[in-house]
């Protein structure tokens, strides 16, 4: 078969540190902007030459094509066999399991998360190494490195391979193997779940609904949650993947998943809810008349994961990513186990798992994850609380209820300012980490500053240190405000604020959240000078 070698542009590819490359689909669709992208990672890793790769993708639209190019980018490059999700399809946990299971050397997953999908939306590329993770800083630098300089790619001159039936195909001398993308995920989550008691539970009458929200989580959930545990049909919301998800926004959050929270919080609504992302990973918890704020679900479900088959041996620690609340740092403390505090993003959990320190991690962003994989997990989070609502009998408001009760309550949220100028947003945070020193004693939103700095977190294992990980004010009465700078937005600057107030269990554990963490709002707004730098003063979305 002709294996042909194309001169390519150079570009500024993947941010170093950032995990995968992210653009509206019309860039990634420019002739011989996947294959440059694709040729770089290759190059950065020393070749493909004998490797395996696991490739897959949450569907979205241009998808199937990337994939035909990725097969040929590979095959020319002399890879020994890419195992790919059936019809192009694999979740971002699933991905992380099969290069895990089969011992892959790395994979390509096609996916925006929760961008949105279609010819004028997102499309995004990442390669994830052996362990199943996101690429570390170190691979990232040296893919970034190569996408600036590179010259050449090597194809194959081929017709499209039929994606669509199980199987093994050649392609050149390399061997393609098509897998069902749901089966090695779904025997995971056998090993490490209780299936007979959700089994029973769902049988007894509990009722539950998942939204896929149009995305790849729809054939992983039917088959689990339907066709194993006997959640009757129609539970799965939104169960067929389209390449727009259903022009939606495949983003768990009350903002988006919106119907699914009317549905909780209606007098017959289901006892349990919960939806996923485009690619799978993230989470959204709701138990009838009731968000979970996925800070709060990392510690309750680290304060109960002994409950489960898989991790009955108790937790070895947790991780969290700094905005994300201290609620877990209060079980970790109850347990005797360490927590660590990472810059936000999956990858910062990698050295941690794969050093054996901590069993669950998670973040703020409705992500949940823990030692099974090297990516957060929606559809394992969810079977997580089943088997603990399972075990405990007891209603997701009352093990709500009952963990602040016991560890006091850490009202969270989240303020998002979308598309801001990124001239005006760099320019406020310069100006606030120039005023951090003097920041202490002033008083601010009817409290008083104590401490503030800029994140910098030391890897405990590699010794690594990443810098300018967000800014971080205290309050004199122990509230918390981060704020930083997206990392993954594809337009403009996104500001994100986050807002984190301790009571203890003496304290008030039934205050609205808006109102309880008014105070810092106004508070940061003022610090900041928010309007002045930004013309805005409310966000756009609100978790
Ligand atoms: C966001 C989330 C972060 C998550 C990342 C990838 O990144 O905040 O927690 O790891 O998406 O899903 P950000 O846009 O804040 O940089
Ligand atoms: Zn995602």
């Amino acid at each position: 078969m002709p294996r042909l070698t194309h001169a390519c542009t150079p570009f500024d590819g993947q941010q170093p540190g950032t995990s995968g490359l992210r653009k509206k689909t019309r860039v990634f669709m420019q002739p011989g902007y996947v294959e440059t992208f694709v040729q770089s990672t290759l190059n950065a890793i020393g070749g493909a030459a004998g490797k395996t790769f696991v490739v897959g993708g949450d569907g979205r639209y241009f998808n199937a094509e990337a994939i035909q190019t990725i097969l040929r980018l590979a095959a020319a490059n002399g890879a020994a066999r890419v195992i790919v999700g059936q019809g192009g399809l694999l979740s971002t946990p699933a991905a992380s399991n099969l290069i895990r299971q089969r011992g892959a050397d790395g994979g390509l997953i096609l996916s925006a998360s929760h961008n949105p999908g279609g010819l004028d939306a997102d499309f995004g590329l990442k390669y994830n190494i052996s362990n199943g993770g996101p690429a570390p800083e170190a691979v990232t630098a040296a893919m970034y490195a190569e996408t600036r300089t590179i010259t050449e790619y090597h194809s194959l001159d081929s017709a499209d391979l039929d994606l669509t039936q199980a199987g093994e195909n050649s392609l050149d001398r390399m061997t393609v193997e098509i897998v069902d993308p749901v089966a090695e995920y779904a025997a995971l989550m056998r090993k490490l779940f209780d299936f007979d008691r959700i089994r029973a539970l769902i049988a007894g009458g509990f009722s539950l609904r998942f939204d896929a929200m149009h995305a790849v989580t729809g054939p992983y959930a039917t088959a689990i949650l339907q066709d194993e545990l006997g959640a009757p049909k129609g539970s799965v919301l939104n169960a067929v993947p389209s390449v727009d998800f259903g022009k939606g926004h495949p983003d768990p959050n009350p903002i988006w998943a919106k119907p699914l929270v009317d549905m909780v919080m209606a007098p017959d609504g289901p006892d349990f809810a919960a939806a996923s992302d485009g690619d799978g990973d993230r989470n959204m918890i709701l138990g009838k008349g009731i968000y979970v704020t996925p800070s709060d679900s990392l510690a309750v479900l680290a304060a109960n994961a002994h409950l489960v088959p898989g991790y009955a041996r108790g937790l070895v620690g947790v991780a969290r990513s700094m905005p994300t609340s201290t609620a877990a740092d209060k079980v970790a403390a109850k347990l005797g186990i360490e927590c660590f505090e990472t810059p936000t993003g999956w990858k910062f959990f990698g050295n941690l798992l794969d050093a054996g320190r901590v069993t669950l991690c998670g973040e703020e962003s409705a992500g949940t994850g823990s030692d099974h994989v090297r990516e957060k997990d929606g559809l394992w989070a969810v079977l997580l609380w089943l088997n603990i609502l399972a075990v405990r009998g007891m209603s997701v408001q009352a093990v709500l209820q009952d963990h602040w009760q016991t560890y006091g309550r850490n009202y969270y949220s989240r303020h998002d300012f979308e598309a801001i100028e990124t001239g005006a947003a760099n320019a406020m945070m310069a100006e606030l980490v120039a005023k951090l020193p003097d920041l202490p004693g002033t008083a601010a939103g009817g409290s008083v500053v104590s401490a503030a700095d800029q994140f910098c977190y030391h890897d405990p294992v590699d010794g690594s240190v990443s810098e300018n990980q967000g800014i971080r004010i205290w309050f004199e009465d122990g509230h918390r405000a981060v704020l930083r700078l997206s990392g993954t937005g594809t337009e403009g600057a996104t500001l994100r604020i986050y807002m984190d107030r301790y009571e203890p269990t003496t304290g008030d554990l039934a205050i609205d959240p808006g109102l309880a963490l008014a105070g810092i709002a106004a508070a940061v707004a003022g610090i900041s000078r928010l309007h002045a730098h930004t013309g805005r003063n409310e966000p756009d979305v609100i978790t």
